[in-house]
C-alpha cells in the first residue's frame, strides 16, 4: 500500500528533511493548508527557505481575526512565497447570511456546521483537487481526538494521503523553535490563544483549559471539529 511505501521513504526523517523528501517524491502533487498558526509557520519557514515544491494555501472564510490579516501580509514579505486563497461560494454564503443573519452559528449547531461547510469544508474540496499529499499543521496534544490519529494517514473522505510533520511536537517544542527561529506568529498566540480559528468562534483559554477549548467554546465538547479533518465516511 502507498503509506507503507511512504512510511519507508521517510523513516527516520524529520521536520524540514521529511518534507523535502515527499516534495521530491510527488513533484508538483504535494499542498500544504495554512490557517497562520503557530504550527502551520513552522511549516510555511521550511517550505519558504528551502523554496520546497509544495503549494501553500488557506482558506479565508472572511471572518479572521485582524491579527491573522496582519500575520498573513508579514509572512508573505518574509518569504516572498505564494499563498494561494480560497473563498467560499460567492451565491451559498450570500443566500446563508440572508436566510440566517451573520453570526447564526451560535443559534444552533446546525447552523454552524452550515456555515463551516460553506466558508471551509467546499473552498478545500477545491483547493486539494489533483494533489497526492495533503500537509497540515496538526498536532497529537491538540486534542482526545487527535491523540488517536497517525502522523501519517489515508483521507478516504477526500480521497488524498495526509502528512502531519508535527504530529509529536509538544507546545513548548513549538514555541521555543519558532522563538529561537525567528519565525512570525500571530501576537494573539501570547494573549491565551493556542488555537486559532474565525475570530467569532474563537475565545481565549483559562490556565488548565485543553488547547482547542476556546474554539466554539459554546458547544459540547463532542462537536467541536469543523469537519475540515474528518477522514472517515
Ligand atoms: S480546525 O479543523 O479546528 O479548523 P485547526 O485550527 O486545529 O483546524 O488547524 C489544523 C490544521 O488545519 C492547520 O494546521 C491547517 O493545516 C488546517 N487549517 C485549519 N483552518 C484552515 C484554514 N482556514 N485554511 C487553511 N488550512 C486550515
Ligand atoms: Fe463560520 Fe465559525 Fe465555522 Fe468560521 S468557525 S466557518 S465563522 S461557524
Amino acid at each position: 500500500m502507498e503509506i507503507t511505501k511512504i512510511k519507508a521513504i521517510l523513516s527516520g526523517k524529520n521536520g524540514v528533511e521529511l518534507l523535502q523528501a515527499i516534495a521530491e517524491q510527488y513533484p508538483g502533487q504535494v499542498i500544504f493548508s495554512t490557517s497562520f498558526g503557530i504550527e502551520d509557520q513552522i511549516i510555511t519557514d521550511w517550505i519558504g527557505n528551502k523554496k520546497l515544491d509544495i503549494k501553500i494555501f488557506t482558506l479565508d472564510t472572511g471572518r479572521l481575526f485582524k491579527e491573522t490579516y496582519s500575520l498573513w501580509s508579514r509572512t508573505l514579505e518574509r518569504y516572498g512565497i505564494a499563498i494561494d486563497t480560497y473563498y467560499p461560494n460567492t451565491e451559498e454564503i450570500q443566500n446563508f447570511v440572508s436566510q440566517k443573519g451573520p453570526n447564526a452559528f451560535y443559534e444552533s449547531v446546525e447552523n454552524r456546521k452550515t456555515c463551516c461547510y460553506i466558508r471551509k469544508i467546499e473552498p478545500l474540496q477545491r483547493a486539494i483537487k489533483g494533489a497526492k499529499i495533503w500537509i497540515t499543521g496538526i498536532r497529537a496534544e491538540q486534542s482526545l481526538n487527535r491523540h488517536d490519529m497517525e502522523y501519517i494517514e489515508y483521507d478516504e473522505v477526500n480521497d488524498i494521503i495526509k502528512i502531519h510533520p508535527l504530529f509529536d511536537w509538544t507546545f513548548e517544542m513549538i514555541n521555543s523553535y519558532v522563538k529561537s527561529e525567528r519565525i512570525p506568529y500571530n501576537v494573539l498566540h501570547d494573549k491565551g490563544f493556542p488555537s486559532i480559528g474565525c475570530a467569532p468562534c474563537t475565545r481565549a483559554i483559562q490556565d488548565g483549559e485543553d488547547f482547542r477549548a476556546g474554539r466554539w467554546w459554546w458547544e459540547d465538547q463532542s462537536k467541536k471539529e469543523c469537519g475540515l479533518h474528518v477522514t472517515t465516511k
